[in-house]
C-alpha cells in the first residue's frame, strides 16, 4: 500500500511540472516511416518517462469505457498508452489487426511473461496460462477431448439432468411463492454444479439455495478477482511488490489459493478411491471457464425483458422443438436463438479484453508499430459498440443483424460473420477450444428455462456490467418469474 501511494505521490509531483517546457509532449501522430502505410499513434496525452500513467490512473475503474470512448476518436481503430518503464499498451478494435495478431503472426503474439505471471498463482501451467511447446501439447489434447462423442454426450446428459431435477425446480417454486431470486447467482451456482460433475465427476450441489455459497467458489472466485485486478495496476511492480511482501490483496490472494489447492486436492483424493480421474489441474481452468455462459445468458434474459418482439420470436423457435424434448439435432436448429446468444455477447462480451505480448517489433495492418515487449490487446468490448463495425444502430439488441434477411421459417441461416469481427470466443489456433459445446448449453438452458418462465427483472435501472477476467452484473439481476401456462 506504501509502495503504491509512494509511486502516485512521484507521478503527482512530475504531473505538477507538465508547464515546463521539457514536459510538454505533443499527440500528434508521427511522421511516416518507410514500409509503414499510416502511423497511428493515437491515444491518450503522453508524456516522457510516465507516459500517458496519469490519465490511466484516473480511468482505472473505468477503462472499459476510457479505451471505447478513445477508439471510437481514432480513425485506424488503434490507441496506443505508453505506461511508465517503457511498456505499452496497444489496444485495437481493427478487425484486420485482430487477424494479425491472432492467426497471420500468431508466434510472435504468445500471451507473454507478463500476462502469464498474473494468472501462475492461481492456473499453474494449465492451458489457459501456458505458451509454446506446453500450450501447443495440452490444445492437442483438449480438442481431440472436447470433440469427442463420449464427452458430448457426458456433458449432455449431466446439462440435461441439472437442468430438469434442479434449475427448473428451482425456479418453480420461486414461481409458485413469489419469491424474488438473483437470476445471475443461480446461473452461476447451475454452472458451477456443471463444470464440477463433468471436470471432477463430484456434485457440489449448489442449486440448493438455503445453502451458503461453496467455499470451493468462493475462494476460486475470490483468486480469480484479485488476479485480473493485478492488471488494472498502472505500476506492474506493485503487486509483484505486494506479493514478495505478502500484503494486502496479495495476501488475500495467497489464502484464496491454498484453499482453492486444498479443496481440490481432497476432492481428487476421495474420487480416486472410486474411479481412475485427472490430477484435478484441469478442473480450474474449466473452473476459470464457467462463468462465461452465466455471463452470457445473464446478459441475455435481461436483454429479453426490455425486447418482447424478440422474445416472442425465440419463443416462437423453441417450443415446437420443446414438445420434442431438446436433443442434439433441435439444438442445431436454434439459429435464432444462436442469434440472440451472439447478439448478447456483442453487446455484453465474457471476456471483454484479451492480451498478448509482443515477441519481437511488428507492424499490424494499419500501420501501428509494435516494439518487443509491448502488451497488446484485442477488444471485443469495444468492437461490439463500434459504429464502423455494426453500423449506427450498434447500440440497438437487434439478433436480426445475424441473418441475411428478415429470418422466416422453420430454420432461417445465420450469415457468416469474421471472427475476427467478433473475436467473442478468441479467434485463430488458440480459439475457445468448447466454443461449440458452450452454444449447446446455452441453447439448452435458455429454451428450457424461457418456454417454461416469464422473466421479469424487479429493478427498472440498466444493469452495470463488471469486466474482470469474465463479465458480470454488478449486484447479480434480481427477477420474479411466473410460470407460462401451457
Ligand atoms: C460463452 C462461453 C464462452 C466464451 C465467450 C469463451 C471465450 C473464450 C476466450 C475469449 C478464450 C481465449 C482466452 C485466452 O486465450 O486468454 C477461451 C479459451 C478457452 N476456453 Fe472458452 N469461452 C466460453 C466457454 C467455455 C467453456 C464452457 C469451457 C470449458 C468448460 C471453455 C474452455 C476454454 C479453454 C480450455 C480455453 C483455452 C484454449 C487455449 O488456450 O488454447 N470455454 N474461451
Amino acid at each position: 500500500m506504501q509502495v503504491k501511494k509512494t509511486l502516485i505521490e512521484i507521478i503527482r509531483k512530475i504531473n505538477q511540472m507538465r508547464c515546463c517546457p521539457l514536459f510538454v509532449v505533443s499527440i500528434s501522430p508521427k511522421k511516416k516511416e518507410k514500409n509503414v502505410s499510416e502511423t497511428t499513434e493515437n491515444g491518450p496525452p503522453s508524456y516522457p518517462l510516465i507516459g500517458s500513467i496519469l490519465s490511466f490512473n484516473k480511468n482505472r475503474h473505468r477503462l472499459l469505457h476510457w479505451y471505447t470512448e478513445l477508439l471510437r476518436l481514432s480513425p485506424s481503430q488503434t490507441i496506443s498508452i505508453p505506461l511508465l518503464g517503457n511498456r505499452r499498451t496497444i489496444v485495437t478494435t481493427n478487425p484486420q489487426n485482430v487477424e494479425y495478431i491472432l492467426k497471420t503472426n500468431f508466434f510472435n503474439f504468445p500471451k507473454g511473461k507478463p500476462f502469464t505471471d498474473l494468472l501462475g498463482d492461481l492456473l499453474g501451467n494449465g492451458i489457459f496460462n501456458v505458451d509454446g511447446h506446453s500450450w501447443s501439447s495440452q490444445r492437442k489434447l483438449a480438442s481431440h477431448e472436447f470433440s469427442t462423442r463420449s464427452l458430448r454426450s457426458f456433458a449432455f446428459e449431466v446439462l440435461k439432468d441439472e437442468v430438469e431435477n434442479r434449475l427448473v425446480p428451482v425456479l418453480s417454486d420461486a414461481a409458485d411463492v413469489g419469491m424474488t431470486l438473483d437470476l445471475q447467482d443461480v446461473l452461476k451456482r447451475f454452472a458451477f454444479d456443471v463444470v464440477c460433475k463433468v471436470s471432477l465427476g463430484w456434485d457440489p450441489d449448489c442449486l440448493d439455495l438455503t445453502r451458503p455459497v461453496n467455499p470451493l467458489a468462493e475462494a476460486f472466485d475470490t483468486a480469480a478477482e484479485i488476479s485480473a485486478r493485478r492488471a488494472t495496476e498502472p505500476v506492474y511492480a506493485v503487486w509483484k511488490v505486494k506479493r514478495v511482501l505478502n500484503v494486502g490483496s496479495e495476501r488475500k490472494l495467497r489464502e484464496a489459493i491454498r484453499t482453492v489447492h486444498v479443496l481440490i486436492s481432497e476432492i481428487v483424493r476421495a474420487r480416486k478411491k472410486s474411479l481412475e480421474i485427472g490430477t484435478g489441474e484441469e478442473a480450474k481452468q474449466d473452473l476459470l471457464s464457467r462463468d462465461t455462459t452465466s455471463a452470457a445468458m445473464t446478459w441475455l434474459f435481461w436483454l429479453l425483458s426490455e425486447n418482447g418482439d424478440v422474445e416472442r420470436k425465440l419463443l416462437e423457435e423453441v417450443e415446437p422443438l420443446i414438445s420434442l424434448g431438446l436433443g442434439f439435432e433441435e439444438l442445431k436448429e436454434m439459429s435464432y436463438t444462436k442469434a440472440c446468444l451472439c447478439e448478447a455477447m456483442r453487446l455484453y462480451p465474457p471476456v471483454s479484453w484479451d492480451s498478448k505480448h509482443a515477441a519481437n517489433d511488428d507492424v499490424l495492418p494499419d500501420g501501428t508499430r509494435v516494439k518487443k515487449g509491448d502488451k497488446v490487446t484485442y477488444f471485443p468490448y469495444g468492437m461490439g459498440r463500434m459504429e464502423k463495425l455494426w453500423g449506427k444502430d450498434w447500440e440497438e439488441f437487434k439478433p436480426n443483424r445475424w441473418f441475411e434477411s428478415e429470418p422466416e421459417g422453420t430454420r432461417p441461416v445465420l450469415k457468416p460473420v469474421s471472427p475476427y469481427k467478433f473475436p467473442i470466443f478468441q479467434a485463430g489456433p488458440r480459439v475457445c477450444v468448447a466454443k461449440e459445446m458452450a452454444f449447446m448449453q446455452m441453447k439448452y438452458v435458455v429454451g428450457s428455462v424461457l418456454s417454461r418462465f416469464e422473466i421479469v427483472p424487479v429493478n427498472k435501472d440498466r444493469p452495470v456490467f463488471v469486466p474482470l477476467l469474465t463479465a458480470h452484473m454488478a449486484g447479480g439481476l434480481k427477477v420474479k418469474l411466473k410460470s407460462r401456462s401451457h
